[in-house]
């Protein structure tokens, strides 16, 4: 039996931990435990997963959430030291790029415990966003890699991290999606919001260089202000940037515009719909971009760049940056008629939680007949 401590820890976490619960505790060579480090912490930003997606019930809530970066990422590693010590695990596996990722995989090396890192190789090149530190960090220090696209596999061998360490398994956040998609399309999501399939736009928005200064965020209500005049947009608002918009006096623009629909954060199924039938998606998260590729909606991202080039070159991924004429360009395309559709990136085939499970057993019992670790650092 190898024993793997599986972390999760803010909402997109849930969404790829939910399949490596599933696989692992369908593996009869698998022992796994879950820890929750507490990052996020409303219902419906955390337990309601738990229900929807069927994740086990966390072993244990290290309960640390909110501060910067440092104090939030110091924090989780302090909490997570002990219980680290008293599981004794064999591996310890870490899922995206969120401080609770950085922050377990640190303290997991520091035990010298081999660390496994799922959604490897990530890179946006812009070193001003906490993730892209993270995803480095993270990867410079785990023994296994396990990559959702092929520029993962290349963006780690030039950083010196190849060999059989390295696996392209596919993506975990499509094994949930194509899970779960026929128990979400059931749903009435679509009438409880008065919406009518490919008639209306959703938008999330949370990222630090779009909220976290008034003046970006202002650009980016500009846009929707004339966009909601055309099509309606239902917009699940992110804690953050429910609290910067109070913060910066933007709450009440928004309530004032008639087709901009403020909702709170919604369940994963619900969400999964109105996403399905959307005619356009405009967001900054990173999972979400996946996600329209998988279901081949237009995807608008409010962003420079993305850790996920496999959604622009064959998804229906577009870079937009928040300048009004970049955006517009590519939103009439969509609304004539003008789209690419996608083809979906190799192994995005709802087996990538097996492929994981099937390595990690594969290494583990190879460990037992005294052949190295491969990832040993
Ligand atoms: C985090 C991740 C980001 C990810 C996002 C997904 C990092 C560096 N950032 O950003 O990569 O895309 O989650 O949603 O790890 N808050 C609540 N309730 C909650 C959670 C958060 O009120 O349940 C508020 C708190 O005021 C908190 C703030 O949101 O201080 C920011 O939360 P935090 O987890 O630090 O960062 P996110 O912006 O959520
Ligand atoms: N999501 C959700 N409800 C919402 C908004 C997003 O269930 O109201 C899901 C979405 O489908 C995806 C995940 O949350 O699976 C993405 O998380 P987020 O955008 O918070 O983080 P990121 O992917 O940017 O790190």
């Amino acid at each position: 039996m190898v024993k793997v401590l599986c972390i999760a820890g803010a909402r997109p976490n849930f969404m790829k931990i939910a399949p490596i619960m599933r696989a692992f505790g369908a593996h009869p060579e698998i022992e796994p435990y879950l820890i929750h480090t507490g990052q996020h912490y409303d219902e419906r930003m955390s337990r309601l997963f738990f229900d929807e997606l069927e994740i086990p019930k966390p072993d244990r809530n290290l309960g640390v959430h909110g501060g910067t970066p440092t104090s939030q990422t110091a924090a989780i590693m302090q909490a997570f030291e002990p219980v680290c010590k008293e599981y004794n695990p064999d591996m310890v596996l870490v899922v995206g790029d969120v401080n609770s990722t950085v922050a377990c995989g640190l303290t997991s090396v520091h035990l010298g415990i081999p660390l496994i890192h799922v959604e490897a190789g990530l890179r946006s090149r812009d070193r001003t966003m906490t993730e892209e530190i993270n995803r480095i960090v993270t990867d410079s220090i785990s023994s296994l890699l396990f990559c959702s696209e092929p520029s993962g596999i290349v963006n780690l061998g030039k950083e010196g991290r190849y060999g059989d360490k390295v696996f392209h398994v596919g993506s975990v956040i499509a094994d949930t999606l194509l899970a779960n998609l026929g128990k979400a399309k059931a749903l009435p999501t679509l009438s409880e919001m008065d919406v009518r399939p490919g008639t209306y736009g959703v938008m999330t928005l949370h990222r630090s260089s779009n909220v976290d200064d008034p003046a970006a965020f202002a650009r980016i209500l500009d846009i929707v202000e004339k966009v909601q005049k055309e099509y309606p947009i239902l917009f699940p608002i992110h804690p953050r940037t429910r609290k910067n918009a109070e913060t910066f006096g933007l709450t009440d623009r928004m309530r004032k515009m008639p087709n901009l629909r403020l909702t709170e954060p919604l369940g994963y199924l619900e969400f999964l719909n109105l996403n399905a039938h959307a005619k356009f998606v405009m967001t900054d998260s990173g999972g979400i971009q996946e996600e329209t590729t998988v279901l081949d909606v237009p995807c608008l991202t409010l962003r420079e760049n993305t850790e996920r080039p496999i959604t622009c070159e064959q998804g229906t991924n577009t870079l937009v940056g928040s300048e009004p004429e970049r955006f517009f360009a590519a939103f009439e395309k969509i609304t004539n008629g003008i789209r690419r559709h996608a083809t979906v990136p190799p192994l995005w085939d709802g087996k990538a939680a097996d492929r994981i499970a099937y390595v990690i057993t594969t290494k583990w019992a190879a460990k037992k007949c005294g052949k190295p670790f491969p990832g040993n650092l």
